[in-house]
């Protein structure tokens, strides 16, 4: 019988993680990821520094994520990458990487989009995970995006709305700044706001038509809002942190589950999976197990493995590909804009 089993390299370079996944079909057998450090003293990515990091990090990964999986490279079926979005310099390393490795070792090469990985991250196949049927609606929150996607198949998608400004995972990390956090403040948010009282103070929400966020206001009323109390009190962000935290994500929140409710009621699905960075928030993932129960939606929440930018969701997308026999030739190149579906 012939041998079914295809490996799948796949290399993330897109922001600021150097990650690389080996998969066997939809199963991860390794995924490494590399998570710069350099940036947290200066406050948040700087583009030059992220691209000499993975400079120097992506020989090391890579042979960590071969040497885990226990896979030659000579086993290997095809290598996925991040062709975009994101930061070009970034991009432009895992992108040559990817497009020298297949041409020495004379296998195919398969782009894939970061935004449809954090999508399609539902389909690797993991304990606890169980793949969501079509149609669904994903929500894709991270430090560079937020968007509502109408998924009617692996490689149909439509975005319903976007953030016209910052996107959520921004508004945590800003946030977090104003709060004198290190950078990213996300997961810091998350901790305290874990001890804290969510109705304790009151930040507006934006007002914004249809299913498009905005988060640039949100960010402005917590600048004055902490000027103005401490001025009253210099000692007023650390003595309220977990408080000001758990105002700060309730509003978020509130923002990502509005929207959501109005996509499901205007689509009809309510089939709704979340992905990216801020789905690692134990906020949102708690409010989407209540609609559960209180909305009827049947929500896929990926583990948190799979989160956060990781290589292994651009393995799953890589075999996808590689099963429809999607290859691309060696004259790709990166794109730090690049839509879903295109
Ligand atoms: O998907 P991701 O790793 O990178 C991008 O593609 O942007 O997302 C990173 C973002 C950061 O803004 C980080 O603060 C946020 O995800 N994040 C969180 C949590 N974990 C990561 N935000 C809120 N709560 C968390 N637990
Ligand atoms: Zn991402």
């Amino acid at each position: 019988m012939a041998d079914t089993k295809k490996y799948i390299l796949a290399i993330e370079s897109s922001c600021d993680d150097t990650s690389a996944a080996v998969l066997c079909n939809a199963n991860v057998l390794s995924n490494v990821v590399a998570t710069q450090e350099i940036h947290k003293q200066y406050g948040g990515v700087v583009p030059e520094l992220a691209s000499r990091a993975h400079q120097q990090n992506i020989v090391p990964v890579v042979h960590q994520a071969l040497a885990k999986a226990n896979i030659d490279k000579k086993e290997l079926s095809a290598i996925a990458f991040t062709r975009g979005p994101g930061l070009m310099g970034s991009l432009l390393v895992g992108t040559s990487f990817a497009k020298s490795l297949a041409l020495g070792l004379d296998i195919p090469l398969i782009k894939v989009n970061h935004m449809e990985a954090h999508i399609l991250a539902h389909f690797i196949e993991d304990e606890g995970m169980t793949p969501p049927s079509f149609p669904f609606l994903a929500m894709t929150i991270s430090g560079g995006h937020t968007q509502i996607v109408k998924v009617t198949d692996h490689f149909s998608m439509e975005v319903l709305g976007e953030t016209l400004d910052d996107a959520v995972g921004e508004a945590f990390d800003k946030s977090a700044k104003l709060m004198g956090l290190p950078y990213p403040g996300g997961p810091l948010v998350d901790k305290y706001a874990q001890l804290g009282n969510p109705k304790a103070y009151d930040f507006p929400k934006p007002k914004v038509d249809g299913l498009n966020f905005s988060f640039s206001g949100l960010k402005t009323s917590i600048l004055y809002f902490l000027q103005r109390e401490t001025q009253k009190n210099p000692d007023f962000v650390s003595q309220n942190i977990n408080d000001i935290c758990a105002s700060v994500q309730y509003t978020i929140l509130e923002i990502l589950m509005e929207k959501l409710e109005m996509a499901v009621e205007q689509t009809g699905i309510k089939q709704v999976a979340i992905g990216g960075g801020v789905a690692a928030n134990s906020g949102i993932r708690a409010r989407l197990k209540e609609a559960e129960e209180s909305m009827g939606w049947k929500t896929y929440i990926p583990k948190f493995q799979y989160c956060t930018d990781n290589a292994g969701m651009i393995g799953i997308v890589g075999y996808l590909k590689f099963e429809k026999g999607e290859f691309t030739d060696q004259s790709v190149a990166a794109k730090a804009r690049y839509a879903i579906g295109t």
